[in-house]
């Protein structure tokens, strides 16, 4: 049975309080507008921290079915960890979901797949849904290591206790993300596949897990890439930014 798709949006380092406020009432007027999506697609934005508060309000005000979610968590509570935010403050300011180990976040930070693991184990335990990231470089591609890649991150950063209620993994190969260069559809039906193989071993309820694509996702290309077999919804960066492309891609599933 197909899942309902998930459209995430990954709104990363970008606005201010105003024009998240505006984008996330933009979305929300979109979707009034065709109320059928609904019935297709769950939606989600990620907006940076600081304007999860503005957005939360903006679309409890218009009552859009949007969730919110934060774009990454501490592992710890609280106490001495500056600049951290932690699972329950983004519970807090009403978000349902948060992504963990997105590629910028292990590149650029040195994020682990160990402590992704830590993060996603201690958001389950605040009742976030976590978006896990997965996917490899250009260079493991090109060296025939991009499964071995997605195995390593998979079975290193889900958490015990994780199932389909509480996770969904997003494959991004990292070369694909902010380039305009998305992975072919046999890439992604591949990928998709063994990953949904990969579930199957560690999962009991594996078969309703979603696994998310990612990587320039844009309305043109959304129908090739979201019909695929268990290719269950996308995680969207550039395009989340602008309410027609991010619904347009809703639109083209
Ligand atoms: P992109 O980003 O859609 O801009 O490629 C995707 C992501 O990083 O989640």
């Amino acid at each position: 049975m197909a899942l309902k798709k998930l459209i995430a949006g990954n709104w990363k380092m970008n606005g201010t309080t105003q024009s998240a406020m505006s984008l996330a009432q933009d979305i929300g007027d979109a979707l009034a507008g065709s109320p059928a999506l609904g019935d297709r697609c769950d939606f989600l934005v990620c907006p940076p921290a600081v304007h999860i508060p503005a957005v939360r309000q903006a679309v409890t005000k218009q009552g859009a079915p949007l969730a919110v979610g934060g774009q990454d968590c501490a592992a710890f509570e609280k106490g001495a960890y500056t600049g951290d935010i932690a699972a329950p403050m983004l519970k807090d300011a009403g978000c349902d979901y948060v992504i963990l180990g997105h590629s910028e976040r292990r590149t650029i930070h040195g994020e682990t797949s160990a402590l992704v693991q830590a993060k996603a184990k201690h958001a389950h335990d605040w009742g976030l849904v976590t978006i896990i990231c997965v996917g490899e470089q250009e260079s493991e591609r090109d060296a025939g290591e991009a499964f071995n890649v997605v195995a390593g991150q998979l079975a290193g950063s889900l958490p015990a206790g994780a199932d389909a209620s509480n996770t969904v993994i997003a494959y991004e190969p990292v070369w694909a993300i902010g380039t305009g260069k998305s992975a072919t559809p046999q890439d992604v039906e591949a990928m998709h596949r063994f990953i949904w193989e990969k579930l199957q071993e560690k999962l009991e309820d594996f078969g309703k897990m979603r696994i998310l694509y990612g990587g320039s996702v844009k309305p043109d290309n959304a129908a090739a890439l979201l019909t695929i077999e268990n290719v269950d919804g996308a995680l969207i960066g550039g395009a989340s930014l602008k309410a027609g492309d991010f619904i347009g891609i809703a639109k083209a599933v």
